[in-house]
């Protein structure tokens, strides 16, 4: 999946829990979030604030070309604009919510909003939550949740919601309303709520907003899975090279029991590096199903043999600066169902004992917000030089959950700590002793 874009639509009535729970997949997945209901909202508010009747589609549908609605994100959120400017949480205004409803049933507004939707979906990974995501606006979404919860459920939840805003209201109000919308959004007939045939039903009562977060990027997570079984090339160059890389490097495998099995999620293996090839090394070794590995990205700008390493899903990283391109990517793939392989040193270092070399704590970032354990495995050959047919022994090491990284960082972002202490678990390895 290196690359592509990917698309997360998910659909349900008012009070399901959309819009929180897919800000925190994009947050978890460091893709964008799109609100398209506040788009519907929009046109609903310039309808409201000419006076026009909301039930009357031509007086509405006259009104179109009067509108310009543009999208942004400005520190991470989204920001829509009408003619310029930013209504800001006018359009969460109670009454809004009804008016967003009805000109959402007029044809002409939805092909109106059309565009705008695919377009940004087009040029980033979203998730993206509305009423006909999964039917119209991104039939191909890799995954579709439909999320829904009983009307009781959801209408305690709004009221909550309008409440911690400071709008006063009551449960049976917004219960009354909240029917009336559902109603009038799935009867419809264009793009009314409805289930895509293949949506994933998702009854998220009794679920806190982070744990059906959790469940879609689980659901993401066996999706690329069940894709990437049909990744011929990248197993056929694997498989074929796994014989030549043990042969010429006399490898020895230690700690099996340690590596992580598919059915328990992905994982960030962090070795020592000694020698060029040890991606290839580790690449050989590992069983998970697809493994990245970060490279200078000098080494992928050599013509042929950067591309036979990009298909074996290297990918690059600029180490002049803080590429926050390749972090991006790696966290992408690890919340993907990815193992991705990292090499806190950077650099080779031939000849030389690994506790006396420069870390990176790129590896910390990373499982900070992918929550992914770090496998640490230690390499080791004679003199820490590498020879062709010089034994060479790949430890795996007990793996590190997240939790446990946290203590020895103390705090969610001491990337130093906890890469220094991922480090010296990695040093344990190569220093442990012959069994
Ligand atoms: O998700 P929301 O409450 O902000 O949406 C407001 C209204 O907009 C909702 O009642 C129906 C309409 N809508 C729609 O028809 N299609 C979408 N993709 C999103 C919202």
């Amino acid at each position: 999946m290196s690359g592509k874009r990917i698309a997360i639509a998910i659909d349900g009535p008012s009070g399901a829990g959309k819009s929180t729970t897919a800000k925190i997949v994009a947050r978890k997945l460091k893709i964008l979030y799109v609100d398209t209901g506040a788009l519907y909202r929009t046109v609903g508010l310039y309808v409201r604030d000419q006076g026009v009747d909301m039930h009357d589609a031509e007086a509405v549908r006259n009104l179109l070309p009067q509108i310009r609605i543009s999208v942004k994100y400005e520190n991470g959120a989204q920001a829509t604009y009408l003619n310029g400017e930013n209504p800001g949480e006018k359009i969460r205004e109670p009454d809004i919510s009804m008016y967003a409803s009805a000109v959402s049933a007029i044809p002409q507004v939805r092909a109106f909003l059309l565009e705008t939707q695919k377009e940004i979906a087009r040029h980033n990974s979203v998730v993206m939550d509305g009423r006909d995501i999964g039917t119209v606006i991104l039939p191909d979404a890799d995954l579709k949740v439909f999320l829904s919860a009983p009307d009781e459920v959801r209408a305690g939840r709004r009221c909550e919601e309008l409440r911690a805003k400071g709008i006063q209201t009551s449960v049976e109000e917004v219960l009354a309303d909240m029917r009336k919308r559902d109603a009038d959004d799935s009867s419809r007939d264009v793009a009314p709520l409805k289930p895509a045939d293949d949506a994933v039903l998702l009854d998220n009562s009794g679920m806190s907003a982070d744990e059906t977060a959790d469940e879609i990027i689980r659901l993401m997570f066996w999706r690329y899975k069940k894709k990437r079984k049909f990744n011929f090339s990248y197993r056929i160059i694997r498989a074929l090279l796994r014989g030549p890389v043990y042969l010429f490097n006399n490898i020895h495998v230690r700690g099996r029991e340690y590596e992580p099995t598919a059915d328990q999620g992905p994982y960030i293996l962090a070795c020592n590096h000694i020698f060029w090839c040890d991606p290839l090394i580790l690449d050989a070794v590992t069983r998970w199903q697809e493994a990245h590995y970060m490279a200078k990205k000098e080494l992928l700008a050599i013509p042929v043999f950067g591309r036979f390493l990009r298909s074996l899903g290297v990918f690059p990283i600029d180490r002049s600066g803080k590429d926050v391109d390749a972090i991006k990517r790696a966290i992408l793939m690890v919340n993907t169902g990815t193992a991705l392989g990292i090499f806190p040193q950077g650099h080779r270092n031939p000849g030389v004992d690994p506790r006396k070399t420069v870390i990176h704590n790129g590896v910390a970032l990373i499982a900070s917000r992918t929550h992914a354990p770090i496998l640490p495995v230690g390499m080791r050959t004679k003199d820490m030089v590498h020879k062709t047919f010089r034994r060479t022994e790949v430890i795996f090491g007990k793996p590190i959950p997240w939790e446990e990284l946290l203590e020895h960082g103390g705090r969610e972002k001491d990337y130093n700590r906890m890469t220094e202490y991922i480090f010296s678990r990695i040093c344990d390895l190569v220093e442990s002793k012959d069994e």
